[in-house]
């Protein structure tokens, strides 16, 4: 890449990310040369398979199933990898990295397990590492982390960052339709993959919230440090007890920082109503954060899809770009290598929902509440839903006042143990914040 010559761009993977920022780069080639100062030109492709059917405005010549054609291309300065997965992509990052390339990837796995590292090693190389892409799909979350936040000490993040399970749980809350159903419909739209184990078991939200604390608390969390529970386990009768206490049911990915240790959760939660996030439905996505300087600050849009994903990547590459024309070094990552410590959920205290089938008989609700009471749990109210005379069963729903995870989580195992309590069906933390 010569002093003023163009700025040469090596694509890993050419799917629906990586179609769509070549058509970008492609279409769009003239403005971005005004808006650079440089012309940025898409040189090489890496593919699986080059037989295969493609955007048609993509020169074939630019295809190659060798990793090394793009790169050590010595015309490629810059290298994005929109293929996905953890290997290959992490040893090609790395290869880009070490040999002084710079590079842009979307792939929230690679970043939530090795982003440290991938900093580091761009660091100490002197080239760009951006990651926009990674969360949040189109919104611009990790550069507002990363430069217009900076400042804040940020308290709290509550988002919605898999937009498959919030059209699940949209879908559930509005038609009351059950958790397969819901799923079978994301699934016949292609908002779910064949296999949906990494969004419904919160997995994908995990490596998200992960890559985002590290950047709002300056420190470093990688993914598997975010407990994490799915929506499997979600019923239509949830949904509807919800609304009639005055919530609904989401997958919220959580970070909240007490003074010297980080709670780091994704598990479904009841949000009031009202809030900003309860009115977050389908495959939108929402993050919203608490900075001491900026206060309440939320984002919101689409978090996947060929467009908005390209305007994440493509973004990126400009950002190097014009980097790179104007001689520019990058900056710092703005994440410390200080760690906080990570609280075990145990230890987080909130308000709990749970919803009980017990043995329709005097004295039953005296025994719970005894079984609560004697864990220091309060209970805010308790509902008796339906009731059934052939199986003499009632449903039950409990909410409690502010406890200790702990303590639910010994309640729980003490209620199935009682000859009365025939099934402790669902738990679900009842969040409020601002
Ligand atoms: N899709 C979204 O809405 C979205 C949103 C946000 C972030 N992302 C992230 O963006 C990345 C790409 O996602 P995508 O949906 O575009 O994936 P995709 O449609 O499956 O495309 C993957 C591309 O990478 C190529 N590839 C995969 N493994 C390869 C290997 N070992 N060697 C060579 N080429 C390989 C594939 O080649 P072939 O074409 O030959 O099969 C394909 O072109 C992922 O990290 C994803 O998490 C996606």
């Amino acid at each position: 890449m010569s002093r003023n010559g163009s700025i040469g761009v090596g694509l890993l993977g050419l799917g629906v990310v990586g179609s769509q920022v070549a058509r970008v780069l492609l279409e769009k080639s003239e403005r971005i040369a005004q808006q650079v100062g440089r012309q940025v030109t898409l040189r090489r492709i890496l593919v699986r398979d080059r037989s295969k059917a493609r955007d048609p405005l993509v020169p074939r010549s630019l295809l190659t199933v060798k990793a090394s054609e793009v790169l050590e291309d010595p015309a490629v300065g810059v290298v994005v990898e929109v293929m996905g997965g953890e290997q290959p992509a992490l040893d090609y990052l790395r290869r880009a990295l070490s040999s002084g390339r710079h590079a842009v990837t979307a792939n929230k796995e690679v970043m939530a397990k090795h982003g440290p590292e991938l900093i580091a090693l761009a660091e100490e190389a002197g080239v760009h590492l951006t990651y926009e892409a990674s969360v949040g799909g189109g919104i611009p979350i990790i550069g507002a982390l990363r430069n217009d936040l900076l400042a804040n000490e940020v308290t709290s993040l509550h988002a919605i960052i898999n937009g498959t399970t919030n059209y699940i749980l949209t879908k559930m809350a509005q038609e009351g339709l059950a958790f397969e159903t819901a799923l079978g419909q994301a699934q016949a739209l292609g908002y779910a993959e064949a296999d949906p184990a990494n969004d419904v078991e919160g997995l994908d939200a995990a490596f998200k919230l992960a890559i985002l604390a590290s950047l709002a608390f300056h420190t470093q969390v990688r993914g598997h440090e975010v407990y994490r529970e799915g929506i499997a386990r979600l019923t239509a009768r949830d949904f509807q007890y919800a609304r009639e206490l005055g919530y609904t049911i989401k997958l919220l990915a959580i970070a909240s920082r007490t003074d010297d240790a980080l709670l780091l959760r994704v598990h479904p939660s009841m949000v009031p109503l009202g809030h900003l996030l309860a009115k977050v439905d389908g495959v939108f996505n929402a993050i919203e954060i608490q900075g001491d300087l900026v206060g309440q600050v939320v984002f919101h849009g689409q978090g996947a899809g060929a467009l908005p994903t390209s305007s994440a990547v493509a973004g990126d590459i400009l950002e190097v770009a014009r980097s790179i024309a104007s001689g520019r070094r990058p900056v710092r990552s703005g994440i410390l290598n200080s760690r906080l410590r990570i609280l075990p959920v145990e230890e987080m205290v909130t308000q709990y929902y749970a919803r009980l089938t017990v043995t329709d008989r005097a004295g039953v609700l005296a025994q719970i509440a005894r079984t609560l009471g004697d864990l220091n749990i309060s209970i805010a109210s308790v509902i008796q839903k339906n009731a059934d005379p052939t199986t003499q069963t009632a449903e039950i729903v409990i909410m409690t006042h502010p406890a200790q995870e702990a303590s639910v989580q010994q309640a729980v195992r003490q209620a199935r143990a009682l000859d009365v309590v025939r099934e402790v069906g669902s738990l679900i933390r009842v969040e409020h914040w601002s």
